[in-house]
């Protein structure tokens, strides 16, 4: 895909529906007694695969563009599936599936496309197992097979990663098991849409912080519950990529409605605020547990970083609120006086591709200076970027990030393997088109 850099960026939109909300509604809704009604479901791929392997388990669904009407077959309700459950692209499902599947009384096989089969699963092999439960991969890695007739054991566990996939994956093995299960958090908050969209539904959860930050989420198990509608925000993870064309260049004016802004996702509004970049919340509300609110961006920066010697730092707790958006952001360093420095980011080599290394080699294909690490990079700035070939790695996140940079920069870039997006946005490319105007 061939794309010219961008002028600047006005107008008003909204995002499709989020797509880890979605994956949970679906997921938490197919347990519950009775049908929900979920409103603005993600268009992704990745949340048409929890759809395509909910039915495969026997669940009742009906979908009509972003909405989605699931009969909820309660806790004992699923059937084995006749085939192989293919979660495509999408860890979520998986890891989240598999916490499901653990306390059924059938087998299950869960698999993916070649990137999903390449990603870490000890980290939920290892809870599981802990709670009775039979599931083998091979060297950790997908395809999982999950032997079923388990009577789950609740556990009291401390996450070893900051994982909201795995936290999630544990709580809803938790509404199976025999007793009181508790997950702690110590490396810092991650995204608690589980704990929310439980709570939404009327599932008893008791979150707790300790005087040392930890939080523990407990659940007392066996925990059945009805069915209840769902409307879900925008995501901001899809509108990010907007809001960075919008920050960054001069006399952009967009507003974005109805984006979801949960504190343990908003994490690049606060940073890019903290950068000086003109970000306004308008509207703030909650829905369904949720809150949301309507972005306006300007492209201006209203105040430098206090010392520009030493570039800004996006490390610890820090990470996880923004962890799908460090691509995003390497690429915005880039443009920052004093540049931009990512650590504690290692997770990033385990996401749909290694992120830091496709950042790494985008940007530098793009004229930027950057020192890669193990656990982040550091890149100089501001640069001007140069219109580049510039790859995807298949991975939807570093192919937006990048049209992003292709926007910013001096001249044409063309984008390899661009259709991935389709993953998390199949809107990106012409909800961009219809707001951003084109230098001549
Ligand atoms: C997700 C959690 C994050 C994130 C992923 C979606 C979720 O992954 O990167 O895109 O929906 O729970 P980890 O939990 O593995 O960090």
């Amino acid at each position: 895909m061939k794309i010219k850099p961008a002028m600047r960026i006005s107008g008003r939109v909204s995002v499709p529906g989020d797509k880890s909300i979605s994956h949970r509604a679906a997921i938490i809704a197919a347990l519950a007694e009775g049908p929900s009604r979920l409103t603005n479901y993600s268009t992704s791929q990745d949340c048409a695969s929890t759809l395509s392997c909910l039915r495969g388990l026997g669940v009742s669904i009906q979908q009509q563009n972003s909405e989605v009407l699931i009969g909820g077959r309660g806790m004992t309700g699923l059937n084995a599936a006749t085939m192989p459950l293919d979660c495509g692209n999408s860890g979520s499902t998986m890891r989240m599936l598999a916490g499901v599947l653990a306390g059924q009384s059938f087998d299950s096989l869960l698999t993916g496309d070649a990137s999903l089969c390449s990603r870490p699963m000890k980290r939920i092999v290892e809870p599981l197992s802990l709670m009775g439960s039979s599931v083998h991969a091979t060297d950790n890695r997908p395809p999982l097979r999950i032997e079923g007739s388990k009577t789950l054991q609740p556990i009291h566990y401390v996450l070893p990663v900051a994982s909201a996939q795995v936290k999630s994956c544990i709580l809803l093995a938790a509404l199976k098991a025999q007793g009181r299960t508790e997950v702690v958090e110590r490396l810092g908050p991650t995204r608690d849409h589980t704990e929310r969209m439980l709570r939404w539904f009327g599932v008893p959860l008791e979150t707790q912080a300790g005087v040392d930050g930890a939080i523990t989420i407990a659940i007392n198990g066996p925990v059945s519950y009805a069915a209840r509608d769902v409307n879900i925000p925008g995501d901001i993870s899809s509108a990010a990529f907007l809001i960075g064309v919008a920050a960054v260049l001069p006399d952009s004016q967009l507003r974005i409605d109805n984006v979801g802004l949960n504190a343990t996702r908003s994490g690049i509004l606060t940073l890019l605020s903290s950068l000086g970049f003109a970000i306004e919340i308008r509207n703030p509300r909650e829905d369904c547990n949720e809150p949301k609110g309507d972005i306006l961006i300007s492209g201006k920066v209203e105040k430098r970083p206090a010392d520009s010697n030493r570039p800004p730092r996006v490390a610890g707790p820090l990470i996880a609120p923004l962890i799908d958006e460090l691509p995003l952001l390497a690429v915005m360093g880039s443009q920052l006086a004093g540049g931009l420095e990512i650590r504690d980011a290692g997770e990033l080599r385990l996401k749909e591709t290694d992120r830091i290394a496709a950042t790494v080699n985008n940007l530098r294909a793009m004229g930027a200076l950057v020192e890669e690490f193990e656990d982040g990079l550091a890149v100089t700035g501001p640069t001007a970027l140069k219109g580049a070939p510039l790859d995807s790695f298949g991975d939807h996140r570093i192919a937006m990030a990048f049209t992003v940079g292709a926007l910013l920069a001096n001249d044409d870039s063309e984008l390899t393997g661009a259709d991935c997006v389709a993953v998390s946005f199949p809107e990106f490319f012409s909800l961009l088109d219809s707001v951003v105007q084109s230098r001549v």
